[in-house]
C-alpha cells in the first residue's frame, strides 16, 4: 500500500487562522503574563507558530502524556511521561493541542492540571474532530473544524511520521 496525502489546510490557509487567533489571545490577556503549555509532541509546530504571533509576556512549557493501553483509540487513561517543570499555580495557563478527536485524553489532562491550582485555564486547538467526540471538553479556541479523516502534518503524525509537512493533509492508503 502507497501513502498519499492530500492537502486539507495549505501553509498559507493555517498562517491566516492563527494570526486571526493570535489577535484574540492578544486582546483577551493585554498586560498579562501568559504560560503556553505544549502536549508532546503533536502540538510542537502549532505552539512555536502561535507564541511567535503573541505580544503579551510568555513562557514555554513542555509535557508529554501517553494513554495506557495499546488500542488505536485513546483510552484516556493518562500517564506523565514528562511533566512540567514549573509551578502553575496562580498563573495563566493556555494549554495548545493539535487535534481534539475523542476528548478523552484531554479532559484527564485538564483535570490534573486544575488540580494544580492555575489562576486561569485556557484550551486552544488547531483542530476540531467533533463527530469523534466521546468526552466533552470546552474549548476556548479552534482553529478549523474538520470532517472525521485521519490528518497529517502541522505537527501530527502517521507512525511517527509526517509530522514536519508544513500543511495539514488527509491520509489515504493506495494499493499498488
Ligand atoms: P483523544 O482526543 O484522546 O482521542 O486523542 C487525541 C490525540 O490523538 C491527538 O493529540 C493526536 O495525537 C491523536 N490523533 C487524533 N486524531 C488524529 C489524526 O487525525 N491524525 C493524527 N493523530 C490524531
Ligand atoms: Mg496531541
Amino acid at each position: 500500500m502507497k501513502e498519499h496525502v492530500d492537502v486539507l489546510l495549505s501553509n498559507e490557509v493555517i498562517a491566516k487562522r492563527l494570526d486571526e487567533m493570535a489577535a484574540e489571545i492578544n486582546a483577551k490577556y493585554a498586560g498579562e503574563q501568559v504560560e503556553l503549555v505544549c502536549a508532546l509532541k503533536g502540538a510542537v509546530m502549532v505552539l512555536v507558530e502561535l507564541s511567535k504571533r503573541l505580544t503579551m509576556p510568555v513562557t514555554l512549557n513542555f509535557m508529554d502524556v501517553s494513554s495506557y493501553g495499546n488500542s488505536m483509540e485513546s483510552s484516556g487513561n493518562i500517564k506523565v511521561l514528562y511533566d512540567l517543570d514549573e509551578d502553575i499555580a496562580g498563573k495563566n495557563v493556555l494549554l495548545v493541542e493539535d487535534i481534539i478527536d475523542s476528548g478523552r485524553t484531554l479532559s484527564h489532562l485538564r483535570e490534573m492540571l486544575m488540580k494544580r491550582n492555575p489562576k486561569t485555564f485556557t484550551l486552544f486547538t488547531l483542530l476540531d474532530k467533533p463527530d469523534r467526540r466521546v468526552v466533552e471538553v470546552p474549548v476556548d479556541f479552534v482553529g478549523f473544524v474538520i470532517p472525521d479523516a485521519f490528518v497529517v502534518g502541522y505537527g501530527l503524525d502517521y507512525q511517527q511520521r509526517y509530522r514536519n509537512l508544513d500543511y495539514v493533509g488527509v491520509m489515504s492508503f493506495i494499493e499498488e
